[in-house]
């Protein structure tokens, strides 16, 4: 018994000396969610097609501290937000879709590496799926695919419309960049089509458009549509992004990288006789894309008190009170 006892001890020693410490912080916890701000921004950084992403929980994190650095390994739960990676509202003031949009969610598990004090992202895998169809409810939106002919149809015949916005002005005309999103719905007993995408400016204008290209990645300005169609005709809302700042590398100021006249902004344009419906819909997604409220669920999730388990509470009689054990993981949902 006593050589057994010893031989552990032995071991266990070793093991200290030998072994990274290994800690599991809460899920709340500030090293917890400063690492996962990085990874957002990470994340959101390296995408170059599609909408930005938002945290929504953490639900795992371990941290191991080696002698120089600190290895973090997490498991993080996003949502996909509103803007498309190209808008340069922060994600903070972007609105995350709702379930019933057909929410996308990320989970991903992530690896940091922290030394000198600074945290960054060495690797991650993220899998990314649209809420489960039992969730939604009867008239939500459904999801089209990205080549669906009709939704394909209707955002080609939006974004004329839109080019077609002044009559005299000479403006540049936008061709579209990418498809992110092209759903349909039941309102009102009819269907309609919605697609969202983002545009590109091309060489053209309203008044000279013979084969029309893209301009390049430093003078192009881009943008963002949203159009809606029903039997009545198409509706679309596109936002025009200030022009990316770029920075001189001689003197380090920022300036715009074009020079031209950005084409005004104030663009809802209704084709023909719109179902008010329809464009009511299509006014309020405009708003809360220029608005850039972020969502606030603070005051309809009721907030649930987190605490690190207590060992043991005492009671006035001096008898030990059984705590309930609070799960310091997952975090709590920023979101749904
Ligand atoms: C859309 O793409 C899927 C595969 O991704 C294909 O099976 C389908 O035929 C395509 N539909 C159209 C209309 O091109
Ligand atoms: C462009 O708009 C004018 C009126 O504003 C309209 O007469 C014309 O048909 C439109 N062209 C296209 C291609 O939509
Ligand atoms: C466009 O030009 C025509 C004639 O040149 C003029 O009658 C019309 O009012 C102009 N429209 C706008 C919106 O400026
Ligand atoms: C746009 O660029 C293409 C390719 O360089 C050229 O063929 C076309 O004429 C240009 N269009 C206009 C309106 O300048
Ligand atoms: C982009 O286009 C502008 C104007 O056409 C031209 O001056 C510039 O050299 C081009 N830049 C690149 C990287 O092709
Ligand atoms: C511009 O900033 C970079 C990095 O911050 C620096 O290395 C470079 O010396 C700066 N150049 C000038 C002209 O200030
Ligand atoms: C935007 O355009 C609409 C319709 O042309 C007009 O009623 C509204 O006042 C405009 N809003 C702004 C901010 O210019």
């Amino acid at each position: 018994m006593r050589v057994v006892c010893v031989l552990l001890g032995v071991v266990v020693g070793a093991w200290a000396v030998v072994l990274p410490k290994l800690t599991e912080p809460p899920c709340d916890s500030l090293e917890a969610e400063a690492a996962a701000a990085v990874f957002q921004d990470y994340i959101n950084a390296q995408r170059t097609s599609g909408f930005k992403y938002a945290l929504n929980q953490i639900d795992k994190i371990k941290i191991k501290t080696l002698a120089d650095m600190e290895i973090y390994k997490m498991e993080l739960d996003l949502l996909e937000t509103k803007c498309h990676v190209l808008d340069p509202t922060p994600v903070a003031a972007c609105p995350v879709r709702t379930k019933a949009e057909v929410a996308v969610d990320a989970d991903c598990d992530v690896a940091f590496i922290k030394s000198g004090g600074v945290l960054k992202v060495t690797a991650h895998r993220c899998k990314t799926e649209p809420e489960s169809a039992e969730d939604m409810c009867l008239g939500c939106p459904q999801l089209l695919a990205l080549n669906d002919t009709n939704a394909l149809q209707m955002a080609t015949v939006s974004l004329a419309a839109f080019n077609n916005r002044t009559a005299n002005v000479s403006i540049s005309k936008y061709a579209v960049l990418e498809v992110g999103r092209l759903s349909t719905q039941v309102i009102a007993g009819g269907p309609h089509i919605f697609a969202e995408y983002a545009i590109v400016e091309t060489n053209c204008t309203t008044t000279d458009d013979d084969n029309c290209v893209p301009l390049n990645k430093t003078v192009a300005t881009y943008g963002f549509c949203r159009a809606g169609s029903a039997s009545a005709g198409v509706a679309v809302d596109c936002r025009i992004f200030p022009p990316q700042l770029a920075v001189d590398p001689n003197t380090n100021v920022t300036m715009p990288a074009t020079s031209r006249p950005v084409p005004p902004t104030n663009n809802t344009v209704p084709v023909s006789g719109i179902m008010p419906l329809l464009m009511a819909d299509m006014m309020l997604s405009a708003e809360s894309a220029e608005l850039l409220e972020p969502v606030k669920v603070a005051s309809i999730i009721p907030i649930v008190k987190r605490q690190a388990p207590a060992a043991e509470t005492v009671a006035p009689s001096g008898q030990p009170v059984p705590v309930p054990f609070v799960p310091i993981c997952p975090g709590k949902k920023k979101h749904f």
